[in-house]
């Protein structure tokens, strides 16, 4: 799975990664549930595939992120996104932001796992039962002492599935990832787990497998610093030889292709601008000509800056 990402995994990133191959599923970036249903229109704004059976092109899956902690507003939200064709509902219980986290939602529910059930089994009882309803958490808030409790309210209230990111809030992105406590997790629930973070190779991944006992993977950054991660573990797990993409069709393929097709959908010239050196920023990670092409790219304000940049 590509692990949601806010600011970063939308409808034209999804497209991409959907024609690269190798996630069987996505989820939109987070829509913040806060006093009431929302318009048709947002749904549609996040989840654009929606005129698409809530799949990509490729007929990949797309699930729709919600967040927020009050359980019957996320259940009659949640209820109004699959009448609407959501094909699946993921629910946030990781968000480390302050200010989410301020306003009752996020990663701060983790404080409080009979709230999770709460919301858990509203958002359950609401939505047809053919539709998965998953949940996607983190350790704890600041410790990890209540992260069994937490698994437990969430499978007990009817949970399809729980990604797990194996970190708590005040962890933030800072590696190490806790694998082992995954594996811990997986002991006490019945229902499937998805082991999420710190996965950047295909060595992580074997590492992660063994660490957490999962068979089920959700990526993020590793995915945006190498676009065939995905691919490279699928074939890894199916004993095929692999050839990992070059930066060169990297550069004149992926990037391009994004590039291409934001500036056909993006709000704005800024918008393309800035997720573009966004993701240059992110492939540097993976290859060291993308790090010194955002090295040049970093102060650029428009795409003419950028554009002979990454032809040359
Ligand atoms: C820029 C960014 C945005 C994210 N947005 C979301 C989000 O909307 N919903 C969510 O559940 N997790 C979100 N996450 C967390 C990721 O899904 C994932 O759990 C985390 O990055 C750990 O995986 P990684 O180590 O492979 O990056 C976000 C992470 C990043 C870096």
């Amino acid at each position: 799975m590509f692990a949601p990402m806010e600011g970063v995994m939308d409808h034209t990133t999804r497209a991409v990664y959907s024609s690269l191959g190798g996630f069987d599923r996505f989820v939109t970036e987070f829509v913040r549930v806060t006093d009431k249903v929302l318009p048709a229109s947002i749904f549609h704004r996040y989840l654009p595939e929606l005129r698409n059976g809530s799949k990509t092109l490729e007929g990949v899956p797309v699930f729709l992120q919600l967040l927020g902690g009050n359980p019957e507003l996320l259940a009659e939200n949640a209820h109004f996104a699959t009448q609407l064709g959501a094909c699946g509902i993921d629910l946030n219980f990781g968000c480390p932001s302050p200010t989410v986290n301020r306003h009752d939602g996020g990663a701060s529910l983790l404080k409080e796992p009979h709230r999770l059930f709460d919301i858990v089994s509203a958002v359950r009882r609401r939505v047809p039962q053919a539709i998965p309803v998953t949940a996607k958490i983190r350790l704890g808030f600041s410790d990890k002492n209540k992260v069994l409790e937490i698994a437990k309210a969430i499978d007990s209230a009817g949970a399809t599935e729980l990604t797990v990111h194996a970190r708590t809030r005040d962890e933030g992105y800072r590696p190490p990832a806790h694998w082992e406590f995954i594996a811990m997790i997986k002991e006490v629930i019945d229902i499937p787990v998805i082991a999420n973070g710190e996965i950047w190779s295909v060595k992580d991944f074997l590492n992660c497998q063994r660490i957490s006992g999962c068979n089920r993977f959700a990526l993020a950054r590793g995915a945006l610093a190498t676009p065939d991660l995905a691919l490279q573990i699928h074939e890894q797990a199916t004993h095929q030889t692999s050839t990992p993409i070059t930066w060169e069709s990297v550069r004149s393929d992926v990037l391009a292709k994004f590039i291409q097709s934001l500036q056909s959908t993006a709000p704005s010239p800024s918008f393309v601008v800035c997720r573009t050196k966004q993701w240059l920023s992110h492939l540097g990670r993976g290859y060291p000509e993308a790090k010194s092409l955002f090295d040049s790219a970093k102060r650029a304000r428009t795409m003419d800056e950028i554009l002979p940049l990454l032809l040359s």
